[in-house]
């Protein structure tokens, strides 16, 4: 091969794997296989071993990072990169708003971004190719981390599109998935190594290791947040508008961006963001707020090393620090003894805590906390409150120990792995009401009306011994319990009556049965031909079923084989309890599609693969989104490309869109 065709090839092989890479990163949208993109990638690899001087600088062979060479270098910042000024309040929030409105002329929008928690980063391109990409350093001089940025697969290595400014500096934030976090942890944890603390200083150590091909296996992203240096500093008018540009040029914008002007528009993005924050699979830890017009930017101005134009307004803290007042222990519905911290009241996460769990004693050894200890209490988003850490000795200090008998009903304590549990079953009062919630619960019986406190009010009283006893409850009876007046108790009344048309998988549930919740339990329900089958189940047709493993299976056989159980479902059946048995998913044995996978490629001339892929699971097919062995028919429509080729490979029956009808209209 001439010197000329080699450096074609590799040119055609470093452009396409890039848009394939862009592709499946950034658009969700992959073309071809993995399989194929690796041939590819092994072809140009092995161009670029023999011919090295033809290797490009935007190759994506550079994704998987190279040997360490010494020290990161300095690089100086064209611009400085600053940092913001923090709002810790709505007021702030609202300060910060009218005193930009003042001054700028016109309406103000701001736009609005999550801030996320990683590492700031600048990248450098000089004719749409990645030419270094630098830390934040002190704002003025950053270290050199080219090879590491370059494994990152949401950062281009040459800007996709034409009309570019010949040298651009794009900022934004590195940051480590909360679950490629947790993974990387798990790992470490097994290999009995160090952990990372939280997502960001894993990043920061991913980012900063001297061999890329480290940071290459940490699956590290970056969201684009701003231009820094341009060629072309007028390209834009707004800052919203420079953001749109940098996601043509191939950069991942965090979908969470908004453009907001008004201060109701303020407060409800500050609403939505603070709901949303613990569900994200990143970390952030507050929303940044800037000018959208990028001429108000430059009336702003900088004051010191923040601009004016911009604010960080910072969730309040998840973390806090409080003393730990007592211990106490709660009885759960299968007994389960949990260790609860009391605690002087700390404000944390937006509201005051005074309780946290403790999970139970392996965690309260882990912390080596004492009663009277200074806590970190920490609480995230809507999740219950923790205690993350023992900070230091309080003024007494007395060990948490574990009773030996039952707080509630003095039964012995049984240990079982590291859960103690109360032996008592349902003549603990404790067990019995959570029982008992759990029973009449929206996903179980569901009946209104009938809240915790009435629950623990009706065993206090004795009213309530059994779920049995519910079915006799009555308006005269009711009255006399606090709070219930004659319209409410009947309304209750005519609630527990019409409950007890119940479906199977929901009485199922009701039951309580460890580790069966609803799913299981409407696994299950669907195996049976009436309650009273639940009894006869063995421990091999359950472990036949999807999802239950030995351990349910177990625990299922543990209820059936108790006399009690038998007679408590025959005695619910006897009050009237009427079971629904589910209704047949809908597979028409008689289609030919039943049970077999098909998968859908190509453009259709009728159909799209959308409504083709209801049709064809209404009769009972699974549609798959890859061709593999077990793939029984792919339908194939125009420009079907890689799906085609493999299903031919496999020797899997090909369908066109009118075969396809055809069989699905035979019956
Ligand atoms: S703008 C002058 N936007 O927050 C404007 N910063 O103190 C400078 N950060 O470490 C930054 N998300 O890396 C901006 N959407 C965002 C951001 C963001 C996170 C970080 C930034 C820097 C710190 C600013």
């Amino acid at each position: 091969m001439s010197f000329d065709k080699i450096r074609d090839e590799i040119a055609e092989l470093s452009e396409s794997l890039n848009t394939y890479n862009r592709l499946y990163y950034l658009e969700s949208a992959p073309t071809i296989s993995d399989q194929e993109y690796d041939q590819l990638f092994q072809r140009l690899r092995s161009l670029e071993e023999e011919y090295p001087d033809l290797k490009r600088s935007d190759s994506p062979t550079q994704r998987v990072g190279s040997a360490p060479s010494g020290e990161f270098s300095q690089i100086a910042h064209r611009i400085p990169m600053l940092s913001l000024d923090n709002a810790f309040s709505n007021e702030d929030l609202l300060d910060f708003y009218s005193r930009i409105g003042q001054k700028v002329d016109g309406e103000v929008s701001l736009f609005a971004e999550p801030k996320l928690d990683g590492i700031a980063v600048s990248l450098m391109y000089i004719d749409g190719v990645l030419a270094y990409g630098a830390t934040r350093g002190d704002g003025q001089t950053g270290e050199d981390i080219t090879a590491n940025v370059k494994t990152i697969a949401s950062i281009p290595l040459r800007l996709s599109g034409d009309d570019l400014p010949s040298e651009l500096e794009v900022r934004g934030e590195i940051f480590m998935p909360r679950s490629v976090f947790d993974e990387l942890n798990l790992e470490a944890q097994k290999r009995e190594e160090k952990v990372f603390v939280n997502p960001r200083n894993a990043a920061s150590g991913s980012l900063r290791q001297l061999d890329s091909r480290i940071t290459a296996k940490r699956k590290l992203m970056m969201n684009a947040y701003s231009v820094g240096y341009s060629s072309e500093p007028d390209r834009y008018r707004l800052h919203s508008e420079s953001l749109s540009d940098l996601r043509r040029l191939g950069f991942v914008i965090n979908p969470l961006v908004e453009c907001l002007d008004s201060t109701e528009a303020i407060g409800s993005y500050v609403q939505k963001l603070t709901a949303l924050r613990s569900e994200l699979d990143y970390e952030i830890d507050g929303i940044v707020f800037k000018a959208d017009k990028l001429a108000d930017q430059q009336t702003l101005g900088f004051v010191a090393r923040a601009p004016r134009w911009a604010i960080a307004y910072k969730f309040p803290a998840e973390r806090a620090e409080t003393t730990l007042e007592d211990v106490e222990f709660q009885v759960g519905r299968t007994g389960a003894i949990t260790p609860v911290a009391r605690l002087s009241p700390v404000f944390v996460g937006g509201v005051t805590v005074s309780n946290a769990t403790l999970h139970n004693m392996d965690e309260v050894a882990r912390l080596g906390i004492k009663i009277g200890d200074r806590v970190a209490i920490q609480r995230a988003g809507d999740v219950i409150p923790k205690v993350a850490a023992r900070i230091g000795a309080g003024a007494f200090g007395r060990n948490i120990e574990l009773p030996s008998h039952c707080p509630v009903c003095s039964s012995e304590i049984e240990q079982e792995g590291s859960i103690a549990r109360c032996s008592g079953a349902m003549l603990c009062p404790a067990q019995l009401k959570e029982s008992i919630k759990h029973f009449v619960s929206r996903k179980a019986f569901d009946i209104d009306g009938l809240g915790d406190k009435l629950v623990d009010q009706l065993v206090d009283k004795e009213f309530v011994l059994s779920p049995i006893d519910i079915f006799d409850l009555n308006t005269p009876n009711l009255v006399l319990l606090e709070r219930m007046g004659q319209k409410s108790a009947e309304n209750l009344i005519s609630a527990i009556e019409s409950s007890k048309q119940i479906e199977l998988s929901r009485f199922i549930y009701a039951l309580g049965i460890r580790e069966v919740g609803e799913t299981t339990a409407s696994t299950i329900a669907r195996e049976l031909d009436d309650v009273m089958g639940l009894f006869s189940l063995t421990p091999d047709v359950l472990e036949s079923l999807d999802d239950i493993g030995p351990v349910v299976a177990r625990h299922v056989m543990v209820f059936t084989s108790n006399q009690d159980n038998r007679s408590l479902v025959r005695r619910l059946l006897e009050k009237g309890v009427e079971c629904q048995m589910p209704t047949q998913v809908r597979e028409s044995s008689e289609s030919v599609f039943a049970g077999k996978t098909v998968v859908l490629t190509g453009t259709l001339p009728n159909y799209s693969r959308d409504d083709l892929k209801a049709l064809l699971v209404a009769v009972g097919a699974k549609v798959s989104g890859s061709v593999s062995s077990k793939t029984d028919y792919l339908v194939a429509g125009e420009k079907a490309g890689s799906k085609l080729k493999k299903a031919t490979e496999l020797n899997v029956q090909v369908l066109d869109e009118a075969a396809a009808l055809a069989l699905l209209n035979q019956n």
